[in-house]
């Protein structure tokens, strides 16, 4: 506990976790009464994996119905959004579905997440940006993510790219978190290399990203009553401090052997833990500026947030040297001067990025030194993350980190 903690938590309404617990959604479906789904996925799941056709025939014989869409894609846009919503509306005629699936990773999460509130009247997705109005309608949603992960399963938001500017923009509102997240770590079996790279660093990112983040006690919540995000609290450390030290112990096995099974469920519960962490606590600089350096470079989420994650850490060394320090002994640094081990994390968190074949600086991803002003800009416009970041003067910080980042310089 800390007395001054002030506690928004929305996790979704139901966590089902564990290998195989697939088979088990049919019927908790039709305990709750759902008759009519829409399934959102893409044709790697329609065509070469079982899930789809053995969850359509287990529904059915349960007498639920269930459309499949299968044009999901990496990185959504709202054009596939909106193009979905007539397509999907289209097939199912005057009878609205009762609830929305997503199988997949965070992409297909977040375009089903976007689906469920324009399918209902068919009104394109640039309607919904930012937040929703008081009593948002929205189907309700059923998470099964694939990879391990975005923890997209467990947020209030829906990030797509709008390809007009090449901008992520977000749906965002708390109505929009799963009624089910069903985690069943056998779904993250099949992922390639490069996806558990990815998708597992996101999972270490989100997880020590909130576990620094600003206090709940001082976060800004705009006067919202019911906000998405407010800040880091006891509730939230509990879960970022499971997922640190399940990903520093699983994030590289799962790496370097896919079918190293404990790895993979460990790396299941570190993504949703840490899921539950920053779906509560928020995130800061990290994501402001990966957001920023995807747009310019559209490197992937995982990878883009993974450049800049030891710049950041290394930038916060003063105003949070407890938690670092209680991170490097979770990577096992046991040097005794606690400043040289808190010193050692940012570069052992580089080294681990590095040899999960991500760039660890910006030039190498291919940022030229012209575009630095360019990404500070648009990292602290995105002003949701940058006043997050508990640093004094967070412009001059985010301007130090991104020089930081392209020269690969550490502790300094
Ligand atoms: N809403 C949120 O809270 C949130 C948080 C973080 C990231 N995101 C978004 O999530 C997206 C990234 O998601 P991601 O990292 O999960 O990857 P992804 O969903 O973009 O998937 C990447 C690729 O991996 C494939 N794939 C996924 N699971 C697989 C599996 N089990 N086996 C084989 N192939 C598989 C997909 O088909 C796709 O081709 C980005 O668009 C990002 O903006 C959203």
């Amino acid at each position: 506990m800390r007395s001054n903690d002030l506690i928004h938590f929305c996790p979704p309404a139901r966590v089902v976790l564990g290998c195989g617990s697939r088979a088990q959604l049919p019927a908790l479906l039709e305990r709750l009464g759902y008759k009519s789904g829409v399934l959102v996925t893409d044709t790697f799941f329609s065509q070469h994996t079982p899930w789809v056709r053995e969850y359509i025939a287990a529904s059915e014989a349960l007498g639920i119905s269930t459309i499949v869409f299968d044009g999901g894609a990496a990185d959504p846009t709202t054009t596939l959004c909106d193009d979905a919503t007539k397509l999907i509306r289209a097939q199912i005629g005057e009878r609205q579905p009762d609830h929305i699936i997503a199988l997949g990773g965070g992409s297909n999460i977040d375009l089903a997440k976007a689906l469920c509130v324009t399918i209902p009247d068919g009104l394109p997705v640039k309607n919904f940006i930012g937040a929703l109005p008081a009593a948002p309608k929205a189907l309700p949603l059923i998470a099964l993510p694939t990879t391990a992960g975005t923890g997209s399963e467990a947020t209030p938001g829906a990030i797509l790219i709008d390809p007009s500017n090449a901008t992520k923009v977000a749906v965002m509102d708390n109505v929009l978190r799963p009624v089910i997240a069903l985690i069943d770590p056998e779904f993250t079996y099949t992922c390639p290399p490069r996806v558990t790279a990815d998708s597992g660093v996101d999972a270490l990112t989100h997880a020590v990203e909130s576990y620094l983040t600003l206090d709940s006690s001082e976060f800004d919540r705009s006067g919202q009553v019911d906000p998405g995000y407010s800040g880091r609290s006891s509730l939230t450390m509990l879960f970022a401090r499971e997922a640190i030290d399940l990903c520093a112990r699983f994030l590289m096995r799962t790496y370097k052997d896919g079918a190293d099974t404990e790895a993979r469920i460990g790396m299941a519960y570190a993504s949703h833990y840490a899921a539950l962490s920053y779906g509560g606590a928020g995130l800061n600089a990290v994501h402001g500026i990966a957001y920023a350096v995807a747009g310019l470079t559209h490197a992937t989420h995982g990878s883009t947030n993974a450049v800049m994650l030891p710049y950041v850490l290394d930038a916060l060394r003063s105003v949070r040297a407890t938690e670092l320090l209680e991170v490097a002994r979770l990577f096992g640094i046991d040097t005794k001067d606690q400043a040289a081990a808190v010193r050692q994390l940012p570069v052992l968190i580089r080294d681990l990025i590095g040899q999960l074949g991500i760039p660890t600086n910006l030039r190498e991803f291919g940022v030229g030194q012209e575009h630095l002003a360019d990404l500070t800009r648009d990292a602290l416009a995105v002003t949701r993350l940058a006043k997050a970041f508990p640093v004094a003067d967070v412009p001059a910080t985010y301007e130090r980190i991104i020089n930081a980042a392209w020269h690969g310089k550490l502790g300094e």
